[in-house]
């Protein structure tokens, strides 16, 4: 092999991004339910999305700051609040979890939007999406910021204090990972299904309004 190499200094913010989403892949989606300090619902995708170990079960999301250096409202609302949950997305829900990627103000409901149907969690506030087959239900054990402008990392480690697994997909405790098709993020919009592998694209949803 000939390798070329650079110092991250050489590379723009945009070329960055470019080389670490195209070569760490494929990412898995955590479609993330929150609630505000004032009881709105908030529900948007995260594909820097990671375990962390298992005994406490943890794992972390980044929400990024936005273009305009600017807390997502998904970090807002676990800064606040403390809690979130994990709904694991497949290859039959992927359009409409796309669809919660749109910027929308914090008053808007992307539940709404993407019709996804919440039912009430057992431990903490935001629900669950009915149409998951999987929920992890977490509190947040610690939130680190990395970087201070646009696209800075923030990384919100969870612990997962409760599991919903559907039934189907579970032999006893085990889960029968053959039943559990989930999509996993590439570079751009690339994405994979682990049941089906083959690569499929889906570009992201223009955005109808623009308040952040
Ligand atoms: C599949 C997918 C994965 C995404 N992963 C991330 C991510 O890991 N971090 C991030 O900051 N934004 C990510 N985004 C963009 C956010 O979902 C988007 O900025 C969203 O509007 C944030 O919503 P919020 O302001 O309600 O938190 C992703 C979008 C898609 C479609």
């Amino acid at each position: 092999m000939a390798f070329r190499s650079f110092g991250s200094v050489d590379l723009s913010p945009s070329e960055c991004y470019d080389m670490l989403v195209n070569v760490v892949t494929p990412r898995p989606i955590a479609l993330v339910s929150t609630v505000s300090a004032d009881g709105m619902q908030n529900l948007a995708p995260f594909s820097y999305f990671q375990l962390g170990g298992t005994s406490p079960p943890s794992l972390m999301i980044s929400p990024t700051l936005s273009p305009e250096g600017t807390e997502k409202d998904t970090l807002v609302n676990v800064s606040a609040t403390r809690e979130f949950v994990v709904n694991i997305v497949t290859r039959e829900m992927v359009e409409e979890m796309n669809i919660t990627s749109v910027r929308v103000g914090p008053t808007e409901d992307e539940w709404k939007l993407a019709c996804f149907t919440p039912i009430a969690s057992d431990i903490v506030r935001p629900p669950r999406v009915a149409e998951s087959p999987v929920h992890l239900e977490c509190t947040v054990f610690k939130i680190i910021r990395h970087g201070d402008g646009p696209s800075a990392s923030n990384y919100v480690i969870g612990e997962v204090v409760r599991f919903h697994v559907d039934d189907a997909m579970l032999e006893g405790q085990m889960m029968l990972a053959e039943k559990l098709h989930t999509v996993g993020r590439l570079g751009g919009d690339n994405y994979i299904d682990t049941g089906v592998p083959e690569r499929f694209r889906l570009a992201r949803p223009s955005t109808p309004l623009s308040r952040q």
